[in-house]
């Protein structure tokens, strides 16, 4: 039976600081950001946005009544979570009207928790094979304003259908697995903003990287050259394009472009966590029209830190069922912010702590965080 992903799409917010601005008021070279670390720009939520709104407008792209109707499992994986109890994905299915007889869970490892949550849907779906699984990531990238990381931020949400008839891809053999315990990234209970050794964690990202491929190998009989292209977890464009030309340059090649289709999206939005690696496959998928029986390797990395690499196996489908034309609208749609707007929005609001507070209705998205009263976030449809 083929299982897999039958449906993707992300949403990002619609705000968006271009990385000329940041660089501007640094003092920086833009070549530093554009060239550097690979990137454009990053998106920008507003108070009345959060990973909940963001993970309903993504759903809400790919969900019609058959699926609500078999939906009996919801993953929700961040890192941006929004209560240390209730798991953000509750939220999400009363907003989506999904049945009441389903079970919601959040999953937490840094950027990885995602590829865990695929990974179970699909062995979920496999046994019981009527049920549909709604894997959603969703994460808000947000580092101490003035640091190096804060050109690194980011924010979207993925939103993927599992099924036993899946349009856009199947998962193919055995994943190849790491684990480490590292202080890279991470973000205790009382901090806003995670800390970060940011050198440090790129070396990390590329070890994981190399000891997750070589498990793969021991693995599966698929070489570098059976795929036709590559999906990174890219907390920023170039951090890919190394991670490629480490694995390139292990296998034996010398030059390779097959990781470039998948880096489109992820350069504008920047880094959203567990949203990455999926962000790329949205890349990928938007990208290219022929990639019917394509294999793509696949790379998903979690600070502190979790390694997987997997492969995915391309469907004849994938063009009826992609988002392009809806994420090519929401991203020519985004306003670019003023530096000091980005600011506005990057310093929450007094009442978050208070726990009572109305927000100001400025996202322009199809969902809202509406107000914080007595602690209880309570959202709407706009
Ligand atoms: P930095 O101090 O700004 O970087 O921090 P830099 O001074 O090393 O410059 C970056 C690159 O730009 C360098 O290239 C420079 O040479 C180049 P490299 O040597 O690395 O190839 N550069 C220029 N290029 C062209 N023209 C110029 C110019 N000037 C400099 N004029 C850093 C960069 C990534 C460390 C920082 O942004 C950071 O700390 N980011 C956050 C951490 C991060 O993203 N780590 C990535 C791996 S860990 C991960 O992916 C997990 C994560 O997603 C979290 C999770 O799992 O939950 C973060």
């Amino acid at each position: 039976m083929k299982v897999g992903i039958d449906k993707i799409a992300f949403y990002t917010p619609k705000h968006y600081l271009d990385l000329s601005d940041l660089a501007r008021t640094q003092g920086v070279s833009e070549q530093k950001y554009h060239v550097g670390i690979g990137q454009e720009a990053f998106s920008v939520p507003a108070h009345d946005e959060d990973v909940v709104t963001m993970a309903a407008a993504a759903a809400d792209m790919i969900l019609d009544e058959e699926d609500i109707a078999c939906i009996d499992t919801v993953f929700f994986a961040t890192e941006s979570g929004i209560d240390q109890s209730k798991a953000a994905g509750i939220y999400v299915h009363s907003l989506l009207g999904l049945k009441a007889n389903c079970r919601v869970v959040e999953l937490k490892q840094a950027c990885y928790s995602a590829t865990f949550a695929l990974q179970m849907a699909v062995a979920y779906v496999r046994q019981f094979s009527d049920k549909k699984v709604l894997v959603i990531a969703s994460d808000i990238s947000r580092y101490a304003l003035g640091t190096p990381a804060e050109a690194t931020q980011g924010a979207a949400a993925v939103a993927l259908l599992i099924s036993s008839a899946p349009r856009v891809a199947t998962i193919e053999g055995t994943s190849g697995l790491y684990t480490q315990d590292v202080m890279d990234f991470w973000r205790p209970n009382d901090h806003d903003t995670p800390l970060v050794d940011g050198k440090f964690s790129t070396q990390v990202y590329l070890k994981a990287t190399q000891a997750a491929w070589l498990n793969y190998q021991e693995k599966n009989q698929v070489g570098f050259a059976d795929f036709a292209y590559f999906c990174y977890h890219l907390p920023f464009s170039k951090m890919g394009v190394k991670a490629h030309q480490m694995l390139a340059r292990l296998n034996g090649v010398a030059e390779d472009v097959r990781h470039l289709p998948a880096m489109a999206y992820g350069r504008s939005i920047g880094n959203a966590y567990t949203a990455s690696l999926y962000l790329a496959l949205c890349s990928l998928l938007d990208a290219k029209d022929d990639l019917a029986g394509a294999l793509v390797g696949m790379l998903s990395y979690g600070s502190g830190c979790v390694a997987e690499f997997f492969a995915l196996r391309l469907q004849e489908d994938y063009l009826k069922v992609r988002q392009k034309a809806c994420h090519e609208n929401l991203l020519r749609t985004r306003r670019r912010l003023s530096f000091d707007e980005y600011l506005h929005f990057w310093h929450r609001v007094d009442g978050f702590s208070s726990g009572n507070i109305e927000i100001e209705d400025s996202a322009s998205g199809k969902y809202r965080l509406q107000a914080i009263r007595n602690y209880q976030r309570i959202y709407c449809k706009s």
